[in-house]
C-alpha cells in the first residue's frame, strides 16, 4: 500500500517497518513529543477478504499484555483502510541478529529463548495460540527484548477451561510440527512448543533444521534416526541438543511442555558466569552477527480447515494473504522515541497526512544489520550493485526512487525479494537492505553474498550504532 490520506493529527507516517500482502506497517511519530506506535495498514479496497481476519487478530491482541508480546494499542477503520496501532519495537526483527550458518552466541540464544518461552507460556495461559513464530515475527526492542508479534494466524483454543482441538494447516513450513500437516486434529500448545525449537536451532546454528518435518525430507528422517553428528546439531553444544532432543519429538504427548523445558539444565544455565572481562551485559547482545565485528561461537562447558501451506511464508488463506514483515528501520538510541502515553488519541482524531515527512531525521539511526557503507558515489554503486546481481543470477528493478528491489530464488525454490536503498549518511554513503518476501535468514545468506560480490566498493568503515543523525539521511533519488 502506498497512498495513505487520512491518519491522525500530530501523528507523521516516517518510514516503512515492514510489508506483506496485507499491505505495510509504517512507523508513525509524534511530531512533538517523537512517542512511536507502529501501524499496520490494511487496504480492503484490495482485498476485501481481508476484513474478518483483521477483526479476528484484532480481538486476539487485545487481550494480551505481557513484556514478551508487541502491546496492542487500537484499531481503527476509515473506509477501506484498516490500521492496528501497535508497539514499536526499535532493534527489528530477531532473524537480523542470526549469522547464516553460525547462529549467535549461546548466552544470547538463551537470553531470547527464555523470553521467548515466558511469551508463549503466557499466551497458551490465556488461551491463545500464535500457529506462526518464527525469528521473522519476533522483534526487538530499544533495551534488545523479544516481542512476539503478528496475531493474525492466532487463535483461541481455549475457552472457559475447555480446550479445542485445532485442524486448520497453518504457519511456515520449516517451523511447523509434524502433527500440523499431517491433517488430523492436533493440540495447540505442542505445536507452538515445536516451533520454538526450531527457532532455538535457528539461534544456536544459524541453519535451519530440515524444509519440512515429514519423511519425504532426508534431514528430518536423519534428526529421527539420532544423525546428531551432521549439521545443524554438530555446531550445537550438548546440552541444548539435549533440550532438542525433548522438543522435537514427532510425538506431541511425548514432547516436553513448557513446564518442562523451564525446568531443563540448558535453560537454567547462567552463561554470563562463563563469560570474560570484556564479556558484555545481558541486555545487550554479545557480539554483532553478520555486522561490525566477527562473531565466533563461545566455548562453553559442557554440562551435561486444511488449505495450502508453503515453504517459506506462512499459509496463504484464501481470503488474507499473509507474508512476512521484514525489519526495517528501525532506529537506535540515539533520538529516543517513547512509546505513546494515550494510544487512544491516534484512534479518536484524524488528519491528512504529510508524506513529504516520510523521511527522516530519523532514517540514519538504524540498528539493522543488513547493510554496509560504500566508498563510492551513487552512479557507481548502483552499476556495482547491477553488476553484483548479474553475477549472482538476481533480478535486480529500480522501483520506488531510490530503491533497487532484488529477486531471486531461496535454497527451497521459493521466492526471494529484497529492497537496496541507497541512503546518504553525512558523508557516506549507505546502502541499506530489506526483506520484501521470503525467509529471513536466506534472506541474510543473499545479503552476505551480495556485500562479498561488492567488497570492492564496501568501505571498511562498518556502521556502528546508533548511526549519526544527519539532515542528509534521505535516500539518495
Ligand atoms: N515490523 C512489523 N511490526 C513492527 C513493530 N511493531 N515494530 C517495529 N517493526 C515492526
Amino acid at each position: 500500500m502506498t497512498s495513505v490520506t487520512a491518519f491522525v493529527e500530530g501523528w507523521d507516517f516516517v518510514q516503512t517497518l515492514g510489508e506483506g500482502a496485507y499491505g505495510e506497517v509504517k512507523l508513525a511519530v509524534n511530531n512533538e513529543t517523537q512517542e512511536a506506535v507502529a501501524v499496520k495498514i490494511i487496504n480492503l479496497e484490495r482485498m476485501p477478504q481481508a476484513e474478518e481476519n483483521v477483526r479476528k487478530e484484532v480481538c486476539v491482541h487485545k487481550m494480551l499484555k505481557h513484556d514478551s508480546i508487541i502491546k496492542f494499542y487500537g484499531f481503527r477503520k476509515d473506509e477501506n483502510i484498516q490500521y492496528i496501532f501497535l508497539e514499536y519495537a526499535s532493534g527489528g526483527e530477531l532473524f537480523d541478529r542470526i549469522e547464516p550458518d553460525l547462529g549467535m552466541p549461546e548466552v544470547d540464544a538463551s537470553r531470547y529463548f527464555k523470553q521467548l518461552i515466558m511469551g508463549v507460556e503466557y499466551l497458551h495461559e490465556r488461551g491463545v495460540t500464535h500457529r506462526d513464530l518464527k525469528p521473522e515475527n519476533l522483534l526487538l526492542d530499544d533495551f534488545d527484548n523479544l516481542k512476539i508479534s503478528d496475531f493474525g494466524l492466532s487463535t483461541v483454543f481455549r475457552y472457559q477451561g475447555r480446550e479445542r482441538l485445532l485442524e486448520k494447516c497453518c504457519g511456515t513450513v520449516p517451523y511447523v510440527a509434524p502433527e500440523v500437516i499431517s491433517r488430523k486434529p492436533y493440540h495447540a500448545e505442542p505445536a507452538d512448543i515445536w516451533s520454538c525449537g526450531i527457532i532455538l536451532v535457528a539461534l544456536l546454528a544459524g541453519e535451519l533444521p530440515w524444509d519440512e518435518p515429514t519423511y519425504s525430507c532426508q534431514e528430518y528422517c536423519d534428526w529421527k534416526d539420532c544423525k546428531i553428528t551432521i549439521s545443524p546439531w554438530n555446531k550445537i553444544d550438548t546440552l541444548a541438543l539435549s533440550l532438542l532432543r525433548k522438543v522435537l519429538v514427532e510425538n506431541a504427548s511425548k514432547r516436553r511442555t513448557i513446564e518442562q523445558i523451564k525446568k531443563h539444565q540448558w535453560y537454567n544455565k547462567n552463561f554470563n558466569k562463563h563469560r570474560g572481562a570484556s564479556g558484555l551485559q545481558s541486555g545487550s547482545p554479545s557480539d554483532s552477527p553478520c555486522g561490525t565485528r566477527p562473531f565466533k561461537r563461545q566455548c562453553t562447558d559442557q554440562d551435561g480447515d486444511l488449505s495450502r501451506i508453503c515453504s517459506s511464508q506462512p499459509e496463504l488463506p484464501p481470503v488474507q494473504p499473509r507474508s512476512q514483515l521484514s525489519s526495517l528501520d528501525d532506529l537506535g538510541p540515539a533520538i529516543s522515541f517513547s512509546q505513546p502515553l494515550h494510544p487512544d488519541h491516534m484512534v479518536l482524531s484524524q488528519f491528512p497526512c504529510t508524506p513529504g515527512n516520510s523521511q527522516t531525521p530519523m532514517q540514519k539511526l538504524v540498528r539493522r544489520m543488513t547493510r554496509f557503507f560504500v566508498k563510492t558515489d551513487k552512479t557507481e554503486t548502483l552499476v556495482e550493485l547491477d553488476r553484483a546481481c548479474e553475477t549472482l543470477g538476481y533480478s535486480a528493478r529500480r522501483g520506488s526512487p531510490g530503491f533497487t528491489t532484488i529477486s531471486t530464488k531461496d535454497k527451497r525454490a521459493m521466492p526471494l525479494v529484497f529492497k537496496a536503498c541507497l541512503m546518504e549518511m553525512g558523508e557516506n554513503l549507505l546502502l541499506d537492505f530489506r526483506l520484501s518476501k521470503g525467509d529471513g535468514l536466506e534472506f541474510k545468506r543473499h545479503f552476505m553474498k551480495l556485500r562479498h560480490h561488492m567488497k570492492k566498493v564496501t568501505s571498511r568503515v562498518p556502521p556502528q550504532f546508533p548511526l549519526v543523525p544527519t539532515q542528509q539521511s534521505q535516500p539518495v533519488l
